[in-house]
């Protein structure tokens, strides 16, 4: 399985006093050293952690994959035409909101997604949505023409409770298997810390995770090398 470390949290703390460190672009350096198959980036609508200039950067320097999240706005659609990542994630946004709250409702928004897929894709961009695990919506990113589910595991991540723990894991793997039976590629994301990562490790269908507030917290203490290692070899080493 692999591992996209997402350095929004490193611009956080730059923006906290509009400075210019810690610089994201340091940081995705040296996950990708550690052995991160690429870096995530979400260039929010209100510019709170990441900016332009961090994407435009990124592009030039990172040498895995550089996934940039988004909502399909025109304004970001048109930036991601422009920039040329690697892969597109389409998220749902809201206003206010501390993270992104579930994945994108594709069957509300197909029209519109269908057209920022198409756009995406025909500037030679890997097209992926977040999508919470769930067959039907599974179904309807195949069918706007998504390469790529990335399947919130939020849920998952957050759930206490034994029996809702399983029952949360079991939608995640039943989505992700839906996935890869309908050409689809399956990655994971949100909420995942080097406490649950492992169960998501377990399901062979789930090709890449995207993590990041976990990875940068701990970064805090030891480094982003150790803790893309650390990551990574859990990530090996399922439950
Ligand atoms: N995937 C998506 C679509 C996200 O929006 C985020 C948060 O930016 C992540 C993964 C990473 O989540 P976390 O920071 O909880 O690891």
């Amino acid at each position: 399985m692999r591992l996209s470390v997402n350095v929004d949290h490193v611009a956080t703390i730059r923006q906290a006093r509009m400075a210019d460190e810690p610089d994201p672009i340091w940081a995705a350096a040296q996950a990708e050293l550690a052995g991160a198959c690429g870096i995530t980036v979400h260039l929010r609508g209100d510019r709170r952690h990441i900016q332009d200039r961090d994407v435009l950067l990124l592009k030039k320097t990172v040498a895995g994959v550089l996934n940039l999240e988004m909502k399909a706005t025109t304004e970001l659609l048109a930036t991601a035409l422009e920039i040329r990542p690697g892969m597109c994630t389409l998220v749902p946004e809201g206003d206010g909101e501390l993270t992104t709250q579930g994945g994108l409702d594709v069957m509300a928004e197909e029209p519109q997604l269908r057209d920022a897929v198409a756009k995406l894709k025909e500037s030679g961009i890997t097209v992926s949505l977040f999508i919470d695990p769930d067959v039907v919506q599974v179904g309807r990113a195949k069918a706007v023409g998504a390469d790529i589910v990335e399947i919130h595991t939020g849920i998952f991540a957050e759930a206490t409770d034994p029996d809702e723990i399983q029952r949360e894991f079991e939608k995640v793997r039943v989505a992700a298997i839906a996935a890869t039976e309908m050409g689809l590629k399956a990655h994971g994301g949100h909420g995942l810390t080097y406490r649950n990562v492992q169960a998501i490790a377990e399901i062979e269908e789930i090709v890449e995770v995207s993590i990041g507030h976990s990875v940068v917290s701990r970064a805090v203490f030891v480094g982003m090398d150790l803790a893309v290692r650390e990551m990574l070899a859990l990530l090996e080493a399922p439950a």
